[in-house]
């Protein structure tokens, strides 16, 4: 079972029903998009409704549940897995707080001296407030809490850091307080492993695009497109990363008695001397990176969560294309903010060349074709020989597609490193 709506989810689905070793993969709730797929079925259960899901999971005896996105993670869904015996990948909700509470994120980095941006964190807007005052030039201002992208503003100026406090307050989110924390400079890279324990796999680097429009303007997403592998990895550079971020992060867990299971996921700011520092936890899979990555992956990718789910991972050795993949989001007129929906795609099913894929996002069914349903509709995923070929074949593919207001970035592959 596939726990989700997106593109990331679709792209699982997809993944897993081609392994042999399964016959069928349940998305719950799935999209217009995981419909269609064979061997892949819908289950009309929300994300949030973690007790239903558990509950089906183990009436039938389903081998293994897969979750998505981080709500149904912080929400306690694999703690109700665990409790009915059935196997997944993903950390129990105490876990899941590296993600869900970005003020536990900071105080675990400075105990475990995990380097990330300094920060301070403020319960009060007053207080926020006098801190931004007493600062020069660009900072970040964040709301601790879980924001699907939207709840970080890098702010070039006072004024701008004063206003994004103002209405980050106003947000559930901010429920614990906010943090106003130093500006990185540098490249960023997703860096994500699939762990049990102190055990891990590392997979390929992907880099994400956040800003909402071309040339890295606009405001924060939770990401227009990415593609794999990041150019500006460096087998060093990876060492540094797994030495100073992953492995601190993993024996900490590990000696408190919480080992970690599942996706870890550091979005990572590498700084102008090669340093990488921590942006962010995530305790799941990136999207859309996932997209990206999985049209990466050669070996059976069952094989390697259920090793994961097992603590079997030594055992695992998977394997990955050396092709890059690239992928590319189609959004809805309003995204990040409030969406336009509704509106029926055209071109889903026009003739098109082998190495592309339209995963699914916020589509549902309509009477003659799939609908929009949210802000992130589509991401449109093709490989290549090098990027600039996943490149043209994804943005051949795309000029076959419309809906009412579509809109995506002209340059996801080209942004680039160092
Ligand atoms: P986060 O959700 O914390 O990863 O933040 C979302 C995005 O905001 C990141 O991908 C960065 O582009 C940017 N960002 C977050 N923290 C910082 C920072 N300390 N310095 C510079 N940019 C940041
Ligand atoms: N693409 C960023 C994320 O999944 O959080």
């Amino acid at each position: 079972m596939v726990v989700g709506q997106g593109a990331r989810e679709h792209a699982l689905a997809w993944a897993l029903a081609r392994s042999p070793h399964v016959e069928q993969v349940t998305v719950a709730p799935g999209n217009a998009g995981t419909l269609t797929e064979p061997q892949v079925r819908n289950l009309a259960l929300a994300t949030d409704q973690v007790d239903a899901i558990a509950k089906h999971a183990e009436a039938e005896h389903l081998d293994l549940v897969v979750v998505g996105p981080e709500g149904p993670l912080v929400a306690g869904l694999v703690d109700r897995l665990d409790e009915a015996g059935v196997a997944s990948i993903g950390p129990p909700s105490h876990l899941a707080v590296l993600e869900g509470s970005k003020i536990y994120c900071k105080r675990f980095c400075e105990t475990h001296a995990i380097p990330t941006a300094p920060a301070r964190i403020h319960a009060r807007l007053e207080e926020a407030l006098e801190d931004i005052a007493s600062r020069q030039g660009p900072m970040v201002i964040k709301a601790s809490g879980l924001c699907a992208g939207k709840g970080v503003v890098v702010a070039e100026t006072r004024a701008e850091a004063e206003a994004a406090a103002r209405t980050l307050f106003t947000l559930s989110a901010a429920r614990e307080g906010i943090l106003v924390e130093s500006c990185l400079r540098g490249w960023e890279t997703s860096y994500i492993v699939l762990a049990n324990g102190t055990r891990y796999l590392a997979w390929p680097s992907a880099q994400d695009h956040k800003r909402l429009r071309s040339g890295n303007l606009g405001p924060n997403t939770g990401g227009m497109g990415a593609f794999s592998p990041s150019p500006g990895m460096t087998p060093a550079l990876e060492t540094r990363i797994r030495q100073t971020i992953i492995e601190p992060t993993l024996n900490a867990l590990a000696e408190a008695r919480t080992p970690y299971r599942g996706f870890l996921y550091a979005g990572i700011m590498v700084d102008a001397s090669g340093v990488p520092h921590l942006l962010e936890f995530n305790c799941r899979l990136g999207d859309p990176e996932t997209q990206a990555l999985l049209f990466r992956l050669e070996s059976d990718p069952y094989e390697m969560l259920d090793a994961a789910a097992r603590g079997q991972l030594d055992s695992c050795k998977p394997r990955w294309k050396p092709e890059p993949a690239l992928t590319v989001v189609l959004a809805s007129p309003g995204y990040p903010g409030p969406c336009e929906t509704g509106a029926p795609i055209s071109g889903l099913d026009a003739p098109h060349e082998m190495g592309v894929k339209i995963f699914h996002a916020a589509t549902r069914p309509g009477p003659a074709k799939p609908i929009t349903d949210g802000g992130r509709v589509l991401s449109v995923t093709a490989t290549g020989a090098n990027l600039e070929a996943a490149r043209q074949r994804a943005y051949a593919r795309i000029r076959q597609i419309a809906f009412t207001g579509m809109q995506y970035r002209e340059d996801i592959g080209l942004v680039s490193s160092p």
